[in-house]
């Protein structure tokens, strides 16, 4: 693999098969087998964190209990990423075989695909494809009835232990771990929570096969991911790549020209000044987020870092301390330099906030602010001062 940027067409494509032939033929198979070819197609979580999804689903499969949960994370709330609503829309039987095939290898009982509360009008097509799905499902006698859970609308209900909490008609607020959800998830039960793309891309391992699916890819990063393209792009959109392409020739595909930065991965990612373009191979070391934002020339640095501290400050559930107060003081801390009233020395202390914020948050949210705010404050400095 070069860092070229090559589109591919393995998760987008559509349906090539008999509705729920995959799942049925996957079935067939030994469990081990199934969990090996994915531990052994490389694949991880494409909701952010990366977890290698063979694995979750091995540890799920060894918890002993007669009830256990798949919940499809379809949440969806990081600024810019809009992948999942296109699975859902143009290929939810990718997904829903996913969820059959984990739940069948792990044991699970029941489903659910907890949707973002703006995605409420996929529901009556949804609804048509488990229909279908209910009917395959029964004449293979895989017994996993699947019901859709609207989310509660906030950004922290997206990550797995809010969203459970939510689903258990509490705040939607992240648990300490451990227990992992796989060990005590759902009304105590082990239960698997995957990203939607994860679950199309495990269906797409167990229809190619571990060896085809990552003769795509870098040694860290297998397989394709989606990628949600926006801001000062000619071409926003979706599209399907190979990873391991650097931004260079990602910009040079969807940029406008002028691009000045990307952020990848997200609010919660790093921004990438035009300097390290060549350098940076998107999924490497960095984030495996799918929000790729774009932005030229026109843009204030400034502005975009203060619409990000704004989102977390609202965003933050406010359970702890370092995240509620450090969100507040990143964003008075940039407008008291920006106004004057505060040396540009001070960014370097916010800088160390943030970083402060890494450590001590309990959650992935307060953990990855100082990801964006550093690379913005490090490499736009100058825009951050009065
Ligand atoms: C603040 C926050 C928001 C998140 N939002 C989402 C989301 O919308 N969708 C998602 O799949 N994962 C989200 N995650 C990650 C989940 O906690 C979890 O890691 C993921 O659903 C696991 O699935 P995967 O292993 O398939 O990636 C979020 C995490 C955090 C900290
Ligand atoms: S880090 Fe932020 S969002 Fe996460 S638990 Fe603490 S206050 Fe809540």
């Amino acid at each position: 693999m070069s860092n070229k940027l090559k589109r591919v067409d393995i998760i987008l494509s559509k349906y090539s098969v008999a509705p729920y032939q995959i799942l049925k033929e996957t079935i067939q198979r030994p469990k081990e087998d199934v969990i090996q070819e994915l531990l052994d197609s490389g694949l991880k979580g494409r909701g952010g964190a990366g977890f290698p999804t063979g694995l979750k689903w091995k540890f799920a499969a060894a918890e002993q209990n007669e009830v256990k949960y798949v919940i499809c994370n379809a949440d969806e709330g990081e600024p810019g990423t809009f992948k999942d609503r296109k699975l859902l829309c143009e290929v939810p039987r990718k997904v829903i075989s996913g969820m059959g095939i984990c739940a069948w290898a792990t044991g699970a009982t029941k489903g659910y695909i907890y949707l973002r509360s703006e995605y409420k009008y996929l529901i009556p097509d949804l609804e048509k494809e488990l229909e279908i799905f209910a009917e395959h499902s029964k004449e293979v006698g895989l017994n996993f009835p699947i019901e859709i859970f609207v989310g509660a609308g906030a950004y922290i209900c997206g990550e797995e232990t809010a969203l459970i909490e939510s689903m258990e008609g509490k705040r939607g607020e992240p648990r300490n771990k451990p227990p992992y959800p796989i060990q005590n998830g759902l009304h105590g039960k082990p239960t698997v929570v995957n990203n939607v793309e994860t679950l199309a891309s495990a269906s797409m391992v167990c229809r190619y096969g571990a060896r085809e699916y990552k003769r795509f890819g870098t040694n860290d990063q297998k397989g394709s991911k989606l990628f949600s393209v926006s801001g000062d792009s000619p071409n926003e959109g979706v599209y399907e790549i190979e990873l391991g392409m650097n931004i260079a020739n990602f910009v040079e595909t969807y940029g406008d020209g002028d691009t000045k930065a990307v952020q990848i991965g997200g609010v919660a990612g790093f921004c990438i000044p035009r300097k390290r373009f060549d350098k940076t191979i998107i999924g490497e070391g960095n984030t495996t987020g799918a929000s790729t934002m774009l932005f030229n020339s026109t843009r204030s640095m400034y502005r975009v870092l203060h619409n990000y501290l704004e989102f977390f400050e609202e965003e933050s559930c406010g359970q702890c301390t370092p995240c509620r107060v450090g969100c507040q003081q990143l964003l008075k801390g940039i407008e008291a330099v920006k106004k004057g009233e505060k040396p540009a020395e001070y960014l370097d202390q916010l800088i160390e906030l943030s970083r402060t914020m890494k450590l001590t948050s309990k959650c992935g949210l307060g953990q990855s602010v100082t990801n964006s705010f550093a690379s913005i404050i490090i490499n736009f400095r100058e825009e951050m001062i009065y």
